[in-house]
């Protein structure tokens, strides 16, 4: 079988009638990839047969963005959504940033605009704004910070002890503010009404549910569920630290609430973890697959832009979020 070792990785997912079409996506994609000195960069959500194949780099949005800046190519393929390649190309501007699909969206992204976030600052005179960074570059250019779901916490510390503020606008994810906020009852986080489309449709009675059908699984959800989902769960963090709660604690059965491509994914490198699967996908993730990886290597599209005079700012932002370690 060609390409025998990659196929262990997928077996779970793909037939061996379907692996031949996908060999020749992945071997055309690796060479593309040597002719123009590029990279594929692979969110935790990705489809196990682009995530396990061509991505050369995955992770959550903070490894993401983390890497791009040491990344060492020509060009950026980001296997991922919309906005995590503009927060590529924000770090590298003078880099190719490719996305194979441009309606790759966000429901967060799509949550706010530039100008309620300024809408919002006139409304809260002083008070920094840290906003996600599942948001559009023009909102991240009015903001002060950026964050992500990974290091959330850390910045809104920050941010209070740097600015000698208790308030801080924290945008647009209603639900990531909330499960922030228990975390530091000392600040006042002001939040906006975004959610994202997969994470909102959890409930407590879906934990419920799983507890009593799957005697001892050990529950762990994206700090994007509401919060009453996230108190019901054993641990919360970004898809990151939930990958890197099970290689630590190995539990023997477990349950991701979050995008289910991701227990798929984490699955492979633990065969010892039994992982319970309810599906809730991502369908601006779903976008992204070999064929258009493939064909945006081949025409050198879809280019992300992003408006310089917006792009100074909102790089401000993000490179705010990488200093705070
Ligand atoms: P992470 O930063 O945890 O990877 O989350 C990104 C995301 O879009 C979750 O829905
Ligand atoms: Fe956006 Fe939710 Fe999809 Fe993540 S899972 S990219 S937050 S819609």
């Amino acid at each position: 079988m060609p390409l025998a070792h990659l196929y262990k990785r997928v077996s779970a997912h793909v037939t061996p009638a379907e692996w031949p079409l996908i060999v020749r996506d992945v071997e055309a994609i690796e060479a593309l990839k040597r002719q123009r000195n590029a990279v594929v960069l692979g969110h935790n959500y990705q489809a196990p047969e682009i995530f396990n194949t061509v991505a050369d780099i995955v992770g959550d949005s903070l490894a993401l963005a983390r890497e791009a800046v040491t990344v060492d190519a020509d060009v950026i393929v980001m296997a991922g959504v919309h906005f995590m390649a503009e927060t590529a190309k924000l770090l590298n501007p003078s880099k190719t940033v490719l996305m194979p699909d441009m309606e790759a969206g966000c429901s967060l992204a799509e949550s706010i605009t530039a100008e309620d976030v300024r809408l919002m600052r006139a409304r809260y005179p002083g008070v920094p704004v840290v906003t996600y960074v599942n948001t559009s570059a023009a909102v991240k250019a009015e903001s002060d910070y950026c964050c992500t779901s990974g290091n959330a916490v850390k910045v809104v510390r920050a941010v209070a002890k740097e600015w000698g503020v208790n308030r801080i606008l924290m945008l647009p994810d209603e639900y990531l503010a909330q499960n922030v906020q228990k975390e530091v009852p000392e600040l006042e986080l002001i939040a906006w009404k975004g959610h994202c489309e997969v994470h909102e449709r959890f409930t407590p009675t879906d934990i419920r549910d799983l507890r009593e059908s799957h005697p001892g699984v050990v529950v762990l959800a994206h700090p994007e569920c509401p919060p009453e989902v996230v108190e019901a769960a054993d641990f919360a963090g970004s898809t990151a630290a939930m990958a890197d709660y099970v290689g630590d604690h190995k539990p023997a059965r477990v349950v991701l609430i979050t995008e289910c491509s991701m227990a798929d994914n984490v699955a492979v490198s633990h065969p010892e973890v039994e992982f319970v699967r309810p599906c809730n996908l991502c369908p601006h993730m779903r976008r992204i697959t070999l064929p258009n990886i493939r064909r945006a290597l081949e025409t050198m599209t879809h280019q992300v832009e992003i408006d310089p005079l917006v792009a100074d700012r909102a790089r401000l932002a993000v490179e705010r979020m990488l200093a705070i370690r």
